[in-house]
């Protein structure tokens, strides 16, 4: 079990720690805001924002961000909106 805090909400998922952060985030935690593409960190889609980093989730482990704080790309256009 790896704790991920998305928006400022802990979630707990069931997933290796070396899953795709963006498996975890759509087919786990079912936040389909966040988009697949390309799978191999080309297009984008898929970013998400880690401590104010935009990364591209297809590309970086459940592992490496566990415990982090972190907004979805979704949230950061509702944010700016705000
Ligand atoms: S799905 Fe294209 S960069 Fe991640």
């Amino acid at each position: 079990m790896t704790d991920l805090i998305i928006n400022g909400k802990r979630h707990s998922v069931d997933v290796e720690s070396d899953t795709p952060l963006l498996w975890a985030l759509r087919d786990h935690l079912k936040l389909h805001g966040t988009k697949y593409g390309c799978g191999i960190e080309q297009c984008g889609a898929c970013t998400v924002h880690v401590n104010g980093r935009a990364v591209r989730s297809c590309g970086i482990s459940v592992g490496e961000v566990a415990g982090s704080a972190r907004w979805t790309c979704r949230s950061a256009a509702t944010a700016r909106q705000a």
